[in-house]
């Protein structure tokens, strides 16, 4: 089996490409990543020896390029999580997310239909559907939940997954869609919640949460996220969306001071900053479905994800200072500087 894997150096598909490499082990990956600010390497330094794994540094909206790959090795599985992934660079500039996720997506599926292929796998997001409010704890997204975008990121994503079933409707294309809830652990990328909190606590820097920090994400540990993708491209119902979620809700502050207990620094450091345009409440999926049909379920508890997301950074501080060291300095100056 030859898959091929976008966005393969960034924080999942880097997670989903060990996962792979690990459980199968004649299986050929074909990692396909344009290098933008998330992608990363030394991420993949310890499996470029691998003869099982090809690293192509390939922008998925150039189409020759694209093309080329494909006809070199003859894919019988394309997923792609290549995307624009960040809600606040989108809403400083939305143009980027449009191509990438959107037009990237197309490029992809033309690919697929021009060159055959067993299944296409798009990795969404429960952005997707919106929000939900804080005093119904009694509402969660399922797959038939209306799609009702609040940011230019979940925009794109939405856009992407239309027309993913609109390739599978008009074309037959073998398709199926993952809808994931927020993930956490090795290699995320410390611009996002939790690595930022854990990377600025070392550093005994402010902790900049945005609004009153009452808002709420529904937390999975990535492994857990690979493994549900696993039994999708080779369970999964074609044309089918599945959602993908640990029923782990917690609220934004709730984690900040779980990270200052952890590190053993004062919740002091805790700066609330302007919210966030459009900040999205609360986020909470259903995963009735992929339970039932694919026996999926969460492995990792919280405690215990945290826990080991929290060692992670500790022992792997020359992977996330070397980011924050960088470009990472002018982007947080424009983002947390005058907030
Ligand atoms: P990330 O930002 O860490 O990584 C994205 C990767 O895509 C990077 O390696 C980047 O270089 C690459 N990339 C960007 N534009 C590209 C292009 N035009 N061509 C080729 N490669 C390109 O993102 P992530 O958090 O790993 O998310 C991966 C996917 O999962 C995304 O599609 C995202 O929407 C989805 N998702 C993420 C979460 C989450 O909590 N992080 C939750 C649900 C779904
Ligand atoms: P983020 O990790 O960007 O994921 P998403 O917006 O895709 O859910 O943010 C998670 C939550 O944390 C979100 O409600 C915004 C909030 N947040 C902060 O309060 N401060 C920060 O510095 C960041 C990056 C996020």
């Amino acid at each position: 089996m030859t898959i091929i894997v976008t966005g393969g150096a960034g924080f999942i598909g880097s997670n989903f490409i060990f996962h792979m490499l690990k459980t199968y082990a004649d299986y050929r990956i074909i990692c396909v990543d344009k290098l933008t600010y998330a992608g990363n390497m030394s991420t993949l330094a310890g499996i470029m020896e691998d003869s099982r794994f090809r690293f192509c540094k390939v922008d998925i909206c150039d189409r020759a390029k694209i093309y080329e790959i494909f006809e070199d090795e003859h894919p019988d599985i394309v997923v792609n999580f290549a995307a624009e992934s960040h809600v606040d660079r989108s809403i400083e500039n939305p143009e980027v997310f449009l191509q990438t996720n959107i037009l990237g997506t197309q490029v992809l599926m033309d690919a697929c239909r021009k060159y055959g292929i067993k299944r296409y796998h798009q990795v969404s997001t429960d952005e997707v559907y919106g929000d939900l409010p804080l005093d119904r704890p009694d509402l969660f997204f399922t797959e038939e939940t209306p799609i009702h975008t609040s940011s230019p990121y979940s925009s794109s994503k939405a856009g992407a997954d239309l027309l993913v079933l609109a390739y599978h409707r008009t074309f037959g294309l073998p398709v199926t869609i993952s809808r994931c809830s927020n993930n956490y652990g090795p290699y995320h990328f410390p611009e996002k919640l939790i690595p930022l909190m854990i990377a600025n606590a070392l550093n005994d820097k402010p902790l900049p949460v945005y609004g009153k920090g009452e808002n709420v994400r529904d937390w999975l540990y990535v492994e857990d996220h690979c493994k549900a993708i696993d039994l999708i491209i080779h369970n999964g119902r074609v044309g089918e969306v599945y959602n993908v979620g640990g029923h782990n809700e917690m609220a934004n502050i709730d984690i900040v001071k779980l990270i200052c207990k952890k590190l053993d620094k004062p919740e002091s450091l805790i700066t609330y900053v302007a919210d966030r345009k459009g900040h999205d409440m609360r986020y909470a999926i259903d995963p009735t479905k992929i339970h039932t049909e694919l026996g999926w379920l969460p492995e990792t508890k919280f405690a215990e994800g945290i826990d080991k997301t929290i060692n992670w950074y500790l022992e792997n501080r020359k992977w996330w200072e070397t980011i924050i060291s960088g470009e990472y300095q002018n982007y947080y100056e424009k983002m947390y500087g005058n907030r």
